[in-house]
């Protein structure tokens, strides 16, 4: 009887090196700068898509990979120990945008759509959140209404990753308003080029400088009705259900980062010089190193579990929120303590622990805050 196996395959271990050398060698000069410039650069997507990374789950015919979700989460997190930024364009592409479209969508929408989204001739983005409406998503307001080969939208969407360079967004708009909230909305396949999209401000963050964060503004926005997105009224459930799998993309997020915050910590405290030795050499710091090795390892593991049942077609929706629960919170903890490995160096732009730092905190909050990650779980497990 075959036992559990915690060993990675040699393909497994061939996507991590070689992702770990394509973020050294070709993103990591890209991630400094981005930061700085506080914009996104496009060379980005054009590197991720020539080196496969925008179609990991996706078949062949439709110009995927099709190298399933355990190998996505590994070289996410490769792409996100050298450039959360990229890693946000990444798993958004991959997991928000990509998945529901090949989840859902009929084979004409894949046909057209998917080809041009895994080779990074088109960026996506996913537009859930509205300015009244984050944690508790069933609240939009925005409106599609039925005209019948074609609908029109109005509203805004709000912290639209990738937004700003993006060509074409999965979004959800309310489509009744008699119904349930949840039951009252479609999902659309929206081309930027439609009549009506406009991108509105773009925010100032504290980190993911690299990636471009607007409102996405639908003006009478004319979608034809061969773009909704499973059926009319049950777009919550996509979203739902594409957020299950999107969780799984921002839990490897925080585990690179996690795991760039340890690997600059080890580097530093034995570097560093204080009362005539390294600080590697003091107990208070090899504390440190040992909880946070501790915890990136545990993250790991729920990740890599997370991306084996979705592998498998089973429901992960629970195991998704743990992931991205633990590691999020992970991923501040080392950044945090990284930081305090640091002392001053940590806290200025000198070091890459500071970007880290701030790149860390987004992942307790987008895709749901850690707060709908313990909702999610606890529901699942008291019902
Ligand atoms: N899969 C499929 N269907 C699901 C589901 C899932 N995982 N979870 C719920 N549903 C279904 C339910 O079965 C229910 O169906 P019926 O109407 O048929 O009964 C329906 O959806 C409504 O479910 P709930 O009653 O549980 O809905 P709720 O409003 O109480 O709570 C929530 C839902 C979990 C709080 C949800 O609103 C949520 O996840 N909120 C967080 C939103 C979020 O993560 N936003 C992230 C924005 S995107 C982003 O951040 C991207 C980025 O920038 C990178």
């Amino acid at each position: 009887m075959a036992g559990m196996d915690f060993t990675l395959t040699e393909e497994n271990e061939m996507i991590r090196a070689t992702a770990r050398q394509f973020a050294e060698e070709e993103l990591a000069p890209l991630a400094v700068k981005m930061d700085r410039e506080e914009k996104y650069d496009p060379r980005v997507t054009r590197l991720l898509g020539d080196h496969g990374y925008m179609g990991m789950e996706i078949a062949e015919e439709h110009g995927g990979s099709n190298l399933g979700a355990v190998n996505l989460a590994i070289a996410l997190e490769e792409v996100n120990r050298v450039c959360a930024s990229s890693g946000v364009t990444m798993s958004v592409q991959n997991g928000l945008v990509n998945g529901p479209i090949n989840k859902f969508g009929t084979p004409e929408q894949k046909a057209k759509y998917l080809p041009r989204l895994t080779n990074a001739e088109w960026m996506g983005a996913y537009c859930l959140s509205e300015p009244v409406s984050g944690s508790d998503a069933a609240a939009m307001v925005s409106f599609g209404e039925d005209h019948g080969d074609h609908f029109v939208l109005n509203g805004t969407k709000r912290f639209i990753t990738s937004g700003l360079h993006a060509d074409l967004y999965v979004l959800f708009s309310r489509t009744d308003r008699s119904a349930k909230p949840s039951r009252g909305i479609t999902a659309f396949i929206v081309e930027r080029a439609f009549p009506g999209v406009k991108v509105g401000k773009k925010e100032k963050k504290t980190g993911l400088r690299g990636s471009d964060t607007v409102d996405i503004i639908l003006d009478g926005a004319r979608v034809p009705r061969e773009n909704v997105l499973g059926e009319v009224n049950n777009g919550f459930k996509i979203a739902m259900d594409t957020l299950d799998a999107g969780r799984v993309g921002i839990a490897a997020q925080a585990v690179g980062i996690a795991q760039a915050a340890l690997d600059a910590a080890v580097k530093y405290a034995q570097a560093r010089q204080q009362f005539g030795e390294p600080i590697a050499n003091f107990q208070m710091i090899q504390w440190k190193i040992a909880d946070m090795a501790t915890r990136v390892e545990a993250a790991r593991l729920l990740t890599y579990r997370a991306a084996c049942l979705k592998e498998k077609r089973l429901p992960h929706g629970k195991e998704a929120s743990m992931a991205k629960l633990f590691a999020s919170e992970t991923a501040n903890f080392c950044a945090d303590e990284a930081v305090q490995v640091h002392g001053g160096y940590g806290y200025v732009g000198e070091f890459p622990v500071e970007r880290y730092f701030r790149d860390a905190r987004i992942t307790e909050i987008y895709e749901g805050t850690s707060e709908i990650q313990r909702l999610v779980i606890s529901r699942a497990v008291l019902k």
